[in-house]
């Protein structure tokens, strides 16, 4: 197959973490005949940098004539607490997934045995924990306007906004892929406070009698930040807004062992895309500590995508074997060797 690749690997540790994708992506190409076409293009502080726009219409043109993009991360310490920054990276981002029209982000947990005993959960807890957060990515807080200051200075305010068929897209998605898996929906909110998670949940009710397969439970977003530490492993699909799913996965990530191995899929109405759940890790950037694994897990999501579901296959296989081999870089090392970035990049390449 030949498939044109949108390659935008940020700031911070994106870069790294992305070349080492490719690596993967390229002995996977090697290995079965596949001609992946890659096109960089900047996003982020990167693309602030170069010309005052942190997704500028040159890279959205070429994310939107690709098959797929990978993305790294963005996010940049120079903008961060600095008010009179007038454009953020972070609005590169989130400019991107609304003006791709990505308003799925697919957040799945991955386990690995080797890394049972690494979490601070305990072993019984997690041995079998398999979930998937489907999380809402173009609307609510984070899109809601009116946001801003007031005259004075001294009132910030942010909206949370949601129509019906914002909710309805998402939460269909979240019924569809419940039925894919073990039948269990979990419609996170905060039905008890926001006017906007009482309409989720309305919608998820009524969505519910045209899926009387699924089981579908609803909680609360406090309860369940508790139940996924508690008893994670009674979570099949999850479903919940832009914020939520942002924190809860977050959190989810350590059940797992390291933010730096869980991967994600942005999907929605024109191409998809793929990114690591973690952020640019500034303190790491050009260190080539970062672990490159949810992005290179990242890039199995997107060759799956494309249709390629051994290849994808492969790369899981690799990175676990990685792992079991204690190939990983010092998030996972705990006392034994940390690998470099490109070490294990390298590695699971020629593990392919
Ligand atoms: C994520 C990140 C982003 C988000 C930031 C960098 C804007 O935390 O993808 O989870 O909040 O969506
Ligand atoms: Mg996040």
């Amino acid at each position: 197959m030949l498939k044109n690749i949108a390659l935008l690997p940020g700031d911070g540790i994106g870069p790294e973490i992305v070349a080492e994708a490719v690596k993967v992506l390229d002995a996977v190409a090697k290995k079965y005949g596949h001609t992946f076409h890659y096109t960089p293009a900047k996003v982020g502080a990167a693309a602030i940098d170069d010309c005052g726009d942190p997704y500028p219409e040159s890279t959205h043109k070429i994310c939107r004539d690709s098959d797929a993009v990978l993305f790294g991360a963005i996010g940049d310490p120079r903008f961060d607490n600095n008010p009179s920054a007038k454009v953020r990276p972070e609005q590169g981002l989130l400019k991107m997934r609304k003006s791709l029209g990505l308003f799925a982000n697919i957040r799945p947990l991955i386990m690995f045995d080797s890394l049972l005993d690494r979490s601070p959960l305990r072993r019984e807890r997690i041995e079998g924990v398999d979930f998937v957060c489907v999380r809402e990515l173009t609307g609510g807080i984070y899109f809601g306007r009116p946001q801003g200051r007031s005259e004075d200075g001294n009132t910030a305010y942010d909206s949370c906004v949601y129509t019906r068929n914002e909710i309805e897209r998402i939460v269909r998605l979240g019924f569809e892929m419940a039925r894919t898996r073990r039948k269990h929906l979990t419609v996170v909110d905060k039905a008890n406070v926001l006017a906007t998670s009482r309409l989720w949940r309305e919608v998820a009710k009524n969505m519910a009698a045209e899926y009387p397969d699924i089981t579908v439970e609803y909680m609360f977003v406090d309860n369940a930040a508790m139940q996924l530490i508690q008893r994670p492993k009674a979570f099949d699909v999850m479903v919940t807004e832009n914020m939520f799913g942002d924190i809860l996965t977050d959190e989810a990530s350590v059940i797992s062992g390291s933010l730096g191995l869980l991967p994600s899929a942005s999907v929605g109405s024109e191409v998809a895309l793929f990114e690591p759940i973690h952020g640019s890790y500034p303190q790491a950037a050009g260190k080539g500590i970062a672990n490159p694994m949810a992005t290179i897990l990242s890039a199995a999501m997107l060759v799956e995508h494309l249709g390629m579901q051994q290849e994808g296959q492969d790369i899981r296989n690799a990175v676990s074997q990685a792992i079991a081999e204690g190939i990983v870089t010092e998030d996972l090392a705990e006392g034994g060797k940390a690998y470099s970035t490109a070490e294990v990049g390298t590695y699971i390449a020629s593990r392919i």
